[in-house]
C-alpha cells in the first residue's frame, strides 16, 4: 500500500530513522542499561525492535502497558515507574509469570504492592521533580517497611523529569548530577541493585543510574529535537488539506491527533498559524491544493501516539507494515 492511500490522519512511523534512533541507543546503553519507557510508544510491535536490539526490561507507565506487555511475551522483566493504590491486576500478571516490580514512595503504596501480590519493588525518591517520589530521607524507611511486609527491594528510582528537556547540556550535566546526589544517598539507605533513572535527554550524561529509563529517543519529537541529541525525527502525522484559500490551507488534524502540552507541532512544508479541534491552520511553502498530503510533527510524542489506535510503518511513500498502538488506554488488556 503507498501513503496516499492511507485514510488520514495517519500515524506514520518512518523506518530508516526509527531503525538508526534503536541502534545508536544500544551503542550508548546496551542490553539491560537500558530499561525503556514503553510510554513514548505504547506499541508491542516497537517494543520488540527493542528486544531486537538487546534490550528485554522495561518501563511502563500503566497498569494496561504491563498487561499487554506481559501478554506480548515482553514480561522478562517490566518495572511500573508510577504508584497504584491497587495492585492486584498487578499480582495476577505476576502468577502468571512475568517478573513485576512497581514503584512505591509512601505506606500506602507498599501496603498496596504487598496486598496486590507484587513481590517486588523500587523505593522511589523525589529527585527534584514535583511529582511522585518520597523525601530522600525517608527512604530507607520505606525500604524497611517493604521488607517487613515481604517485599524485595530491588533499589531505587528517580525520574529527574525537570531536567530532561533543558536545552543547554552544561545544564542538563549539573541539574542531573545534582538530582542523581540525592538518588545516590537515598541507595545508600535502601540497598539493592537498582538505580533507575533517567531520560532521553540525559542519556549520556546520568552516570549515577544503573538503567536509564529514556523512551522518546525512539520516535522524538520537536521539544527534543531541539537538545542537538543524535537521535532523528521517525514520528509525522499524515494529514489530508481540506480547505484552501489565498494564502492560507487547512488540514483535518488537530487536537484530536496531536498531543500540545509542548506547544504547537511543525507543519512540514509549510509555517504552522494555529491548531483548533480537527484542523491545522497553515501558510504553505509552495502553492497548496485540495486533497494534498501533509507531514506534521508532533511537539510532544508520547500524548500524540495515544490518540492513535494505529500506526503504519513507512518507507518513503510506501506502508510496509501496520502497528496497532496496542497499550493504549487503561482497562484490562
Ligand atoms: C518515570 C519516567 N521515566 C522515564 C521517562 C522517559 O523520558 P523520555 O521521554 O525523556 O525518554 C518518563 C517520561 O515521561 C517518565 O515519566
Amino acid at each position: 500500500m503507498m501513503i496516499d492511500e492511507l485514510p488520514t490522519p495517519a500515524l506514520l512511523f518512518e523506518r530508516a530513522p526509527l531503525e538508526a534512533n534503536l541502534k545508536a541507543m544500544a551503542d550508548v546503553l546496551p542490553g539491560a542499561k537500558l530499561r525503556p519507557h514503553i510510554k513514548a510508544h505504547k506499541c508491542s510491535e516497537l517494543a520488540r525492535r527493542q528486544v531486537a536490539r538487546g534490550h528485554e526490561t522495561f518501563c511502563c507507565a500503566t497498569i494496561r502497558e504491563m498487561e499487554v506487555m506481559a501478554a506480548s511475551g515482553l514480561g522478562e522483566d517490566l518495572l511500573l515507574a508510577n504508584e497504584v493504590v491497587d495492585a492486584r491486576r498487578l499480582g495476577v500478571l505476576s502468577t502468571g509469570g512475568a517478573r513485576i516490580t512497581v514503584a512505591v514512595d509512601s505506606d500506602d503504596t507498599v501496603d498496596a504492592a504487598a496486598a496486590g501480590g507484587v513481590p517486588e519493588v523500587l523505593i522511589d525518591v523525589n529527585v527534584g521533580l514535583p511529582r511522585c517520589g518520597c523525601p530522600p530521607e525517608d527512604a530507607g524507611r520505606l525500604a524497611d517497611r517493604a521488607r517487613r511486609a515481604g517485599l524485595e527491594v530491588r533499589g531505587v528510582m528517580g525520574y529527574e523529569g525537570h531536567i530532561v528537556g533543558l536545552a543547554s547540556r552544561e545544564e542538563r550535566e549539573s541539574g542531573c548530577s545534582e538530582s542523581m546526589e540525592k538518588l545516590v544517598a537515598a541507595h545508600r539507605d535502601v540497598g539493592g541493585d537498582v538505580i533507575s533513572a533517567g531520560g532521553t535527554g540525559t542519556f549520556d550524561c546520568n552516570g549515577w543510574a544503573t538503567e536509564s529509563q529514556a523512551g522518546s529517543y525512539a520516535l522524538m519529537d520537536t521539544a527534543y529535537a531541539k537538545l542537538g541529541l543524535p537521535f532523528e525525527q521517525a514520528v509525522f502525522v499524515l494529514a489530508t488539506v481540506v480547505s484552501v484559500s489565498a494564502t492560507l490551507a487547512v488540514a483535518a488534524c488537530g487536537l484530536e491527533s496531536l498531543g500540545m502540552d509542548h506547544g504547537n507541532p511543525e507543519v512540514m512544508g509549510g509555517k504552522l498559524w494555529f491548531c483548533s479541534d480537527e484542523h491545522v491552520t497553515f501558510a504553505p511553502s509552495s502553492p497548496a491544493r485540495v486533497g494534498d498530503r501533509i507531514r506534521i510533527v508532533p511537539a510532544h510524542v508520547d500524548p500524540t501516539i495515544a490518540y492513535h489506535e494505529r500506526a503504519y510503518l513507512v518507507e518513503g511513500e510506501t506502508v510496509v507494515e501496520e502497528w496497532p498502538i496496542d497499550m493504549r488506554g487503561w482497562g484490562p488488556a
